[in-house]
């Protein structure tokens, strides 16, 4: 359906994704997304156009030197800051352990390293293995009662030890959105790195690193229509004096490149760029936030009397992202339910999130609800009708 009063044409968005022609109701983009075809595409013709390695003088080599080159300026775009402090990767969680081991290389027994309790464990284990390494100490920061994180209790953590402050910018469990601007100037008035994990956040609302004070930053374009791959932003600023683990042939510059290992894999670049062209065409970020947050109040304002909400009581302060139970029908019936029904939702325990799940409390399973552009107001409504009847 075309939504006239907002910025998105849905029924335009709709024709672009062959997946979604197939009467399924896909509610499942915080577990990854659906692509357009554009970006199927794009890699299809790069596997049968640009099969080669960088540096060669022939054709098919510069076409794959062209789409890393372009494939940096559109990440670059995507997230505020220059194209060679981008860094590309198998996904968010192989970055990540790579370059808390890069940024920890030459940190001593006794620095300390914070960590939240709201983020998933992507952005908290590869500091607890680091620190159980080197012999650091980590402090976790909790969450309050509604999964905001506690910033009194962040506070009293900093110190003159603390080397990187890592969390994450919207949780992919229960949406809820921290306060990014306001923890990167802690974290650098106490002299440590700003270090966020964006992959939910990132697929919900418009990016400025440098606007937010990051000094490091990680998203996965599988989160947001784009091929299974993560990105990382690196501040110059920063990374350029890090002494990467690299193969001694590898340049020093751009650092982004330095930071990466081995050979691209080009073919998921060009559908990482076909992804960045797709978000664009739509409308761009800011005019997507709007429309997924419309989609979001008619969730919300929809649910069964007998749905338990967890995490903030409204979308204020929250991703279109949604965790609930229903009374007396465990999570994961619902799931099944829904899925003979043509509903794509997920149930899970943790999410991968550890200390927010014994932060909630929820016995067993719950359900996760993620509103993405590709939705529309019929299948918000459909599936309301939906958990009404299962309610
Ligand atoms: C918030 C968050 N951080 C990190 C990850 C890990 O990302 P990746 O699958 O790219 O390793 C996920 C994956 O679901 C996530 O939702």
């Amino acid at each position: 359906m075309t939504t006239s009063s907002l910025a998105i044409d849905t029924a335009e968005v709709r024709r672009r994704f062959s997946s979604l022609s197939r009467g399924f109701h896909f509610f499942d983009s915080p577990g990854g997304s659906q692509a357009p075809d554009s970006v199927a595409e794009a890699i299809a013709r790069t596997v049968r156009d640009a099969s080669a390695n960088l540096g060669a003088p022939y054709e098919t080599s510069r076409r794959v030197g062209a789409i890393l080159e372009q494939a940096e300026q559109s990440a670059a775009r995507f997230l505020g800051c220059s194209p060679g402090e981008i860094t590309f990767g198998l996904n968010m969680t192989t970055l990540n352990f790579a370059l808390s081991r890069t940024a920890g290389r030459h940190w001593q027994s006794g620095d300390e390293l914070i960590v939240t309790a709201l983020d998933h464990d992507a952005n908290v284990a590869p500091w607890l293995a680091l620190a159980a390494d080197k012999d650091l100490t980590v402090h976790t920061v909790r969450c309050n009662d509604d999964t905001t994180l506690d910033l009194d209790d962040l506070r009293s953590k900093l110190s003159s030890r603390t080397r990187v402050l890592a969390f994450t910018w919207a949780s992919n469990a229960v949406g809820t959105i921290t306060q990014a601007r306001e923890i990167c100037a802690l974290a650098h008035e106490a002299g440590a790195l700003a270090w966020i994990d964006a992959v939910h956040y990132a697929a919900h609302e418009p990016i400025d690193v440098v606007e937010a004070g990051a000094d490091v930053l990680l998203c996965s374009p599988y989160k947001f229509c784009g091929p299974h791959l993560g990105i990382a932003f690196a501040s110059e600023r920063v990374a350029r004096d890090w002494d990467a683990y690299k193969t001694r042939p590898t340049p020093e510059l751009p650092t982004g490149r330095r930071l990466a290992t081995g050979t691209f894999p080009f073919e998921s670049l060009a559908g990482l760029i076909a992804c960045f062209e797709h978000l664009q065409e739509v409308g761009g970020m800011a005019a997507i936030c709007d429309y997924e947050r419309t989609l979001g109040e008619q969730l919300l304002a929809g649910l069964p009397d007998s749905a338990t909400l967890y995490g903030l009581p409204g979308l204020d302060g929250r991703v279109p992202t949604l965790l609930l139970n229903l009374d007396r029908m465990p999570a994961r019936e619902v799931s099944r339910a829904l899925a003979e029904r043509g509903f794509g939702v997920w149930s899970g325990d943790t999410w991968y999130s550890l200390g927010l799940y014994e932060r909630l409390g929820y016995e067993g399973e719950a359900l996760r609800i993620g509103i993405a552009h590709y939705n529309d107001a019929s299948e918000v409504d459909a599936l309301l009708e939906a958990l009404a009847s299962l309610a």
